[in-house]
């Protein structure tokens, strides 16, 4: 059987290979994303290596002179996606959208380059993308936390990766509609509506871009501008991960200045982690950096910090949680607690189980010796492939494919997960 789910993986990821770059899923996501690419590259190395540096290099040809990595790349034009780049407008000549997304690529090069069987290779690639990730990072650390906090904002759902996560219900309280231009989605002509972000949440989509685009993608305005601003748990461990990747990566290949740097950014940030830790809910959670407060909501953001090395009670306290989550739910792990009144199945990031997640959670848990929950992680993975397919995600209880289908990273998550057992 293993070799069958192998081999069906591996057909998506040709089918979707557009050449340089893959698409998550033909129809609903016809470009190149900035996480999807770095996480898809580690299931391409599984069986083409040289295919897998190229799809993080292509994404980096695309980086912004300021250091931002944009979260779509528009190499071709195809109008089934909405919002498209007029309505980014961020004047580049192939066009972006202007915002980021998860930073994963610093773990995602190191993963490539500690595996390679071409290690001569290997060793110029990462060569030539770690001068671009660490200024990516140094993005970060001056756009979106000036006042040196140590953690990152995000600044438009959309960064998070987690669209419509409860995380941003009460932020986008502050978010008005007021002169938003009208415009006709094409996500719900692809995937079933009831899966996907409401009308009223895409509306405040929307306004935060046109604000965004006002300010002509200003980076060094969009963080005093925004009444948006959370530091997402989850996101932050991504970077944390991302950058002490990243400095060991350095030592490796001898930038001593590059290491000394990145190692310090997650020392920092490591530390400031922990005013994200919430006794009550026994996770961290979001800092609401507008509102000044914590946000109360048990998503899987804050589960998502096992990815970063964070102290060793607090790593067996996520594995408490999520064992706790898994008497709940068939298949580990929800993107919301289902005994949370907001809590759906089937909607996005409001309850479904997403692949790439579970690897980021599976990985982090078994790094800190949490070995029981990530064996269940992986198990349920494996589980929802062969009773659901390769969707988008998935109903936790249910196991219903929810989403696109024949999904990029998916596929590529579970070539991780066939050659970890
Ligand atoms: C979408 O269009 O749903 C994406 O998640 C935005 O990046």
């Amino acid at each position: 059987m293993a070799d069958t789910l192998f081999d069906l993986a591996v057909g998506i990821l040709k089918e979707n290979d557009r050449g340089s770059y893959t698409v998550p899923t033909a129809g609903l996501y016809p470009f190149q994303w900035n996480w999807d690419s770095c996480l898809t590259a580690l299931g391409q190395a599984h069986f083409d290596e040289a295919r897998a540096w190229t799809e993080i290099e292509t994404l980096f040809a695309h980086q912004w002179d300021d250091g931002m990595v944009p979260h779509i790349v528009f190499h071709q034009l195809d109008d089934g996606y909405f919002p498209g780049p007029d309505v980014w407008a961020t004047g580049r000549k192939v066009p972006t959208s202007g915002i980021t997304q998860p930073p994963v690529a610093g773990f995602a090069v190191r993963r490539l380059f500690d595996r390679a069987k071409d290690k001569a290779s290997a060793r110029t690639r990462a060569a030539a993308l770690l001068p671009k990730i660490a200024k990516w990072h140094d993005w970060f650390y001056r756009c979106r936390d000036p006042e040196g906090s140590g953690l990152v904002a995000i600044l438009h759902p959309w960064e998070s990766g987690r669209d419509n996560s409860v995380d941003w219900d009460a932020a986008f309280q502050r978010v008005p509609t007021e002169g938003v231009e009208p415009f006709t989605r094409r996500d719900t002509q692809h995937a079933n509506p009831e899966h996907r972000p409401t009308q009223a949440q895409y509306e405040r989509y929307i306004w935060l871009v046109q604000l965004f685009r006002g300010l002509g993608w200003d980076n060094e305005k969009l963080h005093a501008a925004s009444p948006f601003k959370i530091v997402d748990p989850g996101f932050n461990a991504i970077l944390l991960r991302s950058s002490a990747d990243l400095a060991d990566l350095a030592e490796a290949l001898g930038e001593a200045e590059t290491a000394r740097a990145a190692r310090a950014q997650a020392a920092r940030g490591l530390d400031a982690m922990e005013g994200l830790w919430n006794d009550r809910l026994g996770q961290y959670v979001c800092f609401d950096r507008a509102a000044g407060t914590q946000v109360e909501s048990p998503s899987v953001g804050g589960l998502l910090a096992a990815f970063a090395t964070i102290p060793a009670p607090r790593a067996a306290a996520l594995g408490r949680r999520i064992a706790a989550l898994g008497e709940r739910a068939t298949y580990l792990v929800p993107s919301h607690d289902p005994d949370a009144p907001e809590y759906d199945g089937k909607r996005y990031w409001r309850g479904p189980v997403w692949l790439i997640v579970n690897y980021m959670i599976a990985d982090g848990l078994r790094r800190a010796g949490e070995t029981a929950a990530a064996d269940r992680i992986v198990a349920d993975s494996l589980r929802l492939i062969h009773e659901g397919g390769f969707a988008e995600y998935y109903d936790p209880v249910s196991g219903e494919p929810c989403g696109g289908g024949r999904f990029t990273w998916t596929a590529a998550m579970v070539l991780e997960f066939l050659a970890q057992g």
